[in-house]
């Protein structure tokens, strides 16, 4: 529930601006109060009165209505807001945010903001991989600034592409994560690792693994959504981001381990991820070129992330949870891994082609701790992380 808290909801322009009706609805049905600030180009889509009738309260829309600034001066928007929300966030509204710009109310309220803020982006898949809006989001996240999408999927311009603003259940999600509503988790800092990592043997080639991502992503949804302040260390997947989850991109194993090492002091450390065991030793820097003998690829041992976060001394997160996968002697090895890894728990899943898991929407996993194995049935991925997170937050619970 969201009883009692403040949301701003900033609508600015883009064909998206529609869902925000949805997201007004969902926000007041779990007892939060929406006020709502209208840009110029977002009134082009919504009309402020649907706007005011969900929202049961006034919409401001003009820096310079003199109604408006008497009333309630920009300042006082933000102060009187426990959260602003911009949905959808346009690249333009991103762009003027990231630069500091405030030339209307949308933008001045912004600039002002006392407040956390939460942006939902929605733009063309090609304004999205521009290298501004790469750069503005990267300096939003650096001040802070919470993200949630956008989605892969059909845009509104008949392309396709990822610039689909996340559905208004996601951005709920993120907004209730953010607040750690009802959170068991709330206060605490978790971190996951998901993926697959790529080691490059070239600039153009690289070794890899079948790892979806999945199990891992949904983990780190399951305990944001449990409160906690969930770092995602991604290798790179198809996986879109979790709604209220802080995800950092990698790509080999010695970003990844750079990555969680950032992440430290953690309550929790979830490895989900397929890190590869190897790295390339004899990687090149320009492309390899056919003819002539065959390449030898040489491989060194990567680092092993898990095993380093668990030996981390003063740094140790207090719960240790690593993965098994494993094609045969299931239970044996994940028992040998347990000890050799120092984890406090592995979660051992089958991954023989039989068995589905990599890649599949399903897990059979077997929970191995000090204390003995819990088998599961075969469930969704994301139950799997919901009963993992259950099993977390008993855990820490009474633990400080
Ligand atoms: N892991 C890790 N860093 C590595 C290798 C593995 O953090 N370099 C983690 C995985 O995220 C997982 C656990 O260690 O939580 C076990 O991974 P798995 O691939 O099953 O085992 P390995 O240690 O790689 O051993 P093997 O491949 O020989 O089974």
């Amino acid at each position: 529930m969201l009883s009692g808290k403040r949301i701003l909801l900033i609508v600015s322009g883009g064909i998206a601006a529609y869902k925000a009706l949805d997201l007004i609805r969902a926000l007041r049905k779990r007892g939060a109060a929406v006020r709502c600030v209208l840009t110029k180009a977002g009134a082009r889509f919504v009309t402020p009165l649907s706007l005011a009738a969900l929202s049961e309260d006034k919409v401001y829309g003009d820096l310079f209505s003199l109604t408006d600034e008497s009333e309630m001066g920009h300042i006082r928007l933000s102060r009187e807001a426990d959260l602003i929300v911009v949905a959808p966030a346009s690249a333009d509204i991103m762009a003027k945010y990231a630069a500091g710009m405030a030339n209307d109310l949308a933008t001045t309220v912004l600039l002002a903001a006392d407040k956390p803020v939460l942006m939902a982006p929605a733009m063309n898949h090609r304004m999205w991989g521009a290298k501004a809006t790469r750069e503005n989001l990267a300096i939003l996240k650096r001040r802070g600034v919470l993200t949630v999408g956008p989605d892969e999927g059909d845009m509104a311009c008949g392309e396709f592409g990822t610039g689909r603003m996340a559905e208004p259940q996601d951005i709920l999600a993120a907004i209730e994560a953010h607040f750690g509503a009802g959170a068991p988790l709330s206060g605490r800092r978790a971190l996951v690792t998901s993926g697959p990592t790529y080691e490059r043997i070239d600039p153009v080639r690289y070794l890899a693994n079948r790892s979806s991502g999945r199990q891992g992503h949904a983990i780190a949804g399951a305990l944001a959504r449990a409160g906690a302040r969930t770092i995602l260390v991604s290798g790179p997947t198809g996986e879109p981001d979790p709604p209220g989850v802080d995800v950092r991109r990698v790509e080999t194993a010695e970003e990844m381990l750079a990555a969680c090492r950032a992440a430290l002091p953690v309550d929790v450390a979830v490895c989900a991820a397929a890190v590869s065991d190897w790295k390339i030793a004899n990687a090149r820097p320009q492309k390899i070129k056919k003819g002539g003998q065959a390449p030898q690829i040489k491989l060194a041992d990567n680092p092993d992330i898990l095993k380093l976060l668990a030996a981390a001394g003063k740094r140790r997160p207090r719960l240790v949870v690593g993965f098994a996968a494993e094609t045969e002697n299931l239970i044996a090895n994940a028992k040998a891994k347990l000890k050799a890894k120092g984890a406090d728990w592995i979660v051992a899943n089958d991954v023989s082609a039989k068995g589905g898991a990599m890649g599949g929407p399903d897990n059979k996993v077997h929970l191995v701790t000090k204390s003995g194995v819990e088998s599961w049935p075969r469930l969704n991925k994301n139950e799997v992380a919901r009963r993992l997170t259950l099993q977390i937050v008993g855990a820490l619970a009474g633990k400080t």
